[in-house]
């Protein structure tokens, strides 16, 4: 299966998937292409690196389905099945949801449905929560929405700060996303309304 991967910034989970697509631990797979929205992403130095093809896209002062359009004529141009987004700090269009329907993977650093959107660390801490962790999902029309593939635990420490917090919950990210994408790929699941659920048949959308 061919995979791309969708980047704004430091593309650590990036990283992670290529190193586990090159190394085997997601049989059947490959990263064909790693696109970022900002020029200087640390990211696409790491793609790089690892001998993955990488474009920028800027949005510019473009609308957003202008920009989402180049992005999915770029992926389907390589023939990309799935995509994952790894830190892409836009809201996908309709139109781009639409293109690859069941076929966007996220990462969210909080237990979803809890603490959607930005700086969802800090919004953890000051809540008071006692566990967060990091989900794997589907991506669909609304904001960290779409069907749970995983979700990974990690506790809450009273003196944690949005930074201690973050770089726990980032290495728990990075093994919840291959084993997510390791999951989906071997087809072995179905969508039943907003619950995905392990099967050992071929997916289909219930
Ligand atoms: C991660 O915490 C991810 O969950 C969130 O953005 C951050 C990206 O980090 N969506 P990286 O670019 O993968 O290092």
């Amino acid at each position: 299966m061919k995979i791309g991967i969708l980047i704004s910034g430091r593309g650590s989970n990036m990283a992670a998937l290529v190193d586990a697509v090159k190394g085997g631990e997601i049989p059947a797979s490959e990263i064909a292409v790693v696109i970022s929205d900002k020029a200087g992403a640390v990211g696409i130095g790491l793609a790089r690196e690892r001998g993955v093809e990488t474009l920028v896209i800027e949005r510019n002062a473009r609308p957003r389905a202008e920009h989402d359009a180049e992005i999915v004529a770029e992926l389907k141009q390589r023939g990309v099945e799935l995509v994952c987004l790894a830190g892409y700090m836009r809201l996908l269009s309709a139109e781009f949801v639409q293109a690859f329907a069941d076929r966007i993977l996220n990462i969210h650093p909080s237990l979803l449905p809890s603490f959607a959107g930005l700086s969802v660390q800090q919004q953890a801490i000051d809540h008071g929560v006692k566990y967060s962790g990091c989900t794997v999902h589907f991506v669909d029309e609304e904001l960290d929405h779409g069907p749970i593939v995983l979700q990974e635990v990690v506790e809450v420490n009273d003196d944690d700060t949005a930074e201690t917090l973050s770089t726990r919950i980032l290495a728990k990210e990075h093994k919840a996303y291959v084993e997510a994408v390791r999951r989906v790929v071997s087809g072995k699941y179905v969508l039943d309304g907003r619950r995905y659920v392990i099967t050992d048949g071929l997916s289909i959308r219930r």
